[in-house]
């Protein structure tokens, strides 16, 4: 659907990439030149026309993303510079200050390297300890696993909501209200999910979720770092300079802003917070509820056709998500990607950034199909016409 709004897509490509970024409608590169040309001021610095108009807009595109997502409040809205930034500044920002050595993080061996490695520096830098929850026959994450990998030192939860390789759809509420009736914070990364899947984060009472604006037809360079209500007075920024304090004297006495600014220091994206506005009002045109049920319908069409392609061995046939992981027996994920490209077909190869998952698959690389709303069944049948060729071993080696 909506396939006139994609420059991209009126040229002679197929993108299968979406998981990675995805592609962006007209509207996007419109609100941005716009601003570049007609308004290109500083946020929050300036007491002229424009200056005031930035303001207006960058701070309209906070409202628009905490009713994206069911915020209470606009100060719950930080932005970012992606996903990997909003992990980060809430692990380092928040749970850095309230662990102590021993207590214990869970997360699973399905995660990105940005919900992985700031574990591993915060064990290194103030000995928590980082444990696995066991993943299904299947991959997933049920709640009977995290039930019994929960210890009396389990302080935190951190997991993503969608799996970016597996592909599968965590049961957040379920493991939410598990999680606060022990006491214990949990850390959603949607950078996967809040894209494609309708996100109520007052339903869910999530404590902090991240997610990126370029997986949602965003710009690149913009993430979004949601906090509860009352944890917003605890979180440190990792980061400070200009437009996060108030005061500050020769002798070392400062007074920070509060929440959101506390967060966002230096110029931010300006441009790509703005376009970021005009993109919320674009899905939510759409829909989330439509997006979500296009790419169900979608994603089982895939695998029908997908099971019937030779050689084929599909690693998470039973997810729910637009992620589509498979491999063809005897070629390597990356000849294969690059031998789709040969007919303009866009899909990523490789270990995705979830470098343990190895582990779990019994394979280090896969070739990963990821769709969007504006995929199609037609689309698939070229995948399919490509991939079900009796040569298709010769051709590539
Ligand atoms: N995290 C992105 C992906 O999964 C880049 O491809």
């Amino acid at each position: 659907m909506n396939r006139d709004d994609f420059y991209l897509l009126k040229k002679n490509i197929i993108y299968f990439d979406n998981g990675a970024t995805t592609l962006k409608p007209y509207i996007l590169g419109d609100t941005i030149r716009d601003y570049y040309d007609n308004y290109s001021a500083n946020a929050h610095r300036g007491d002229y026309d424009i200056s005031i108009k930035v303001d207006t807009l960058y701070e309209s595109t906070r409202d628009l993303v905490k009713n994206f997502i069911n915020a209470k409040n606009s100060n719950q809205i930080v932005f970012t510079n992606n996903a990997t930034d909003s992990l980060n500044k809430i692990i380092f920002g928040y749970f850095k200050n309230q662990l102590s050595e021993n207590d214990e993080v869970l997360i699973t061996k399905s995660e990105h390297a940005s919900n992985i490695l700031p574990w591993f520096e915060l064990a290194d830098n103030i000995g928590i300890n980082v444990n696995y929850i066991e993943l299904d026959k299947n991959h997933k994450l049920t709640i009977e696993n995290l039930k019994k990998a929960i210890t009396p030192n389990t302080k935190v939860i951190s997991i993503a909501h969608v799996t970016n390789v597996v592909g599968d759809v965590r049961p957040i509420k379920e493991i939410i209200n598990y999680a606060h009736e022990h006491d214990i914070k949990v850390i959603i990364d949607g950078a996967q999910s809040v894209p494609h899947i309708k996100i109520d984060v007052e339903e869910l009472d999530m404590d902090f979720l991240a997610f990126s604006a370029h997986k949602m037809c965003g710009p690149t360079g913009v993430g979004i770092l949601y906090v509860k209500e009352d944890l917003i007075n605890d979180i440190k920024p990792i980061i400070v300079g200009g437009g996060m304090n108030s005061s500050f004297e020769f002798n070392g006495e400062k007074q920070y802003n509060e929440m959101p600014h506390l967060l966002e220091a230096g110029t931010p994206n300006i441009a790509g917070v703005i376009g970021f506005g005009s993109i919320i009002n674009y899905l939510s045109k759409i829909g989330m509820k439509k997006i979500e049920e296009y790419e169900s319908e979608l994603r089982k069409y895939a695998i029908e056709k997908l099971k019937k392609v030779p050689n084929i061995i599909i690693y998470n046939e039973s997810s729910e998500s637009s992620i589509i992981t498979f491999n063809i027996k005897d070629i390597f994920p990356q000849d294969l990607a690059i031998y789709l490209n040969k007919y303009n077909i866009c899909v990523r190869a490789g270990n995705h950034c979830a470098k343990i998952l190895k582990d779990e698959l019994g394979i280090k690389n896969t070739c990963r199909m990821s769709l969007y709303f504006y995929n199609t069944k037609e689309e698939v049948d070229k995948l399919i016409d490509v991939l079900d060729n009796p040569n298709i071993i010769k051709e590539i080696i």
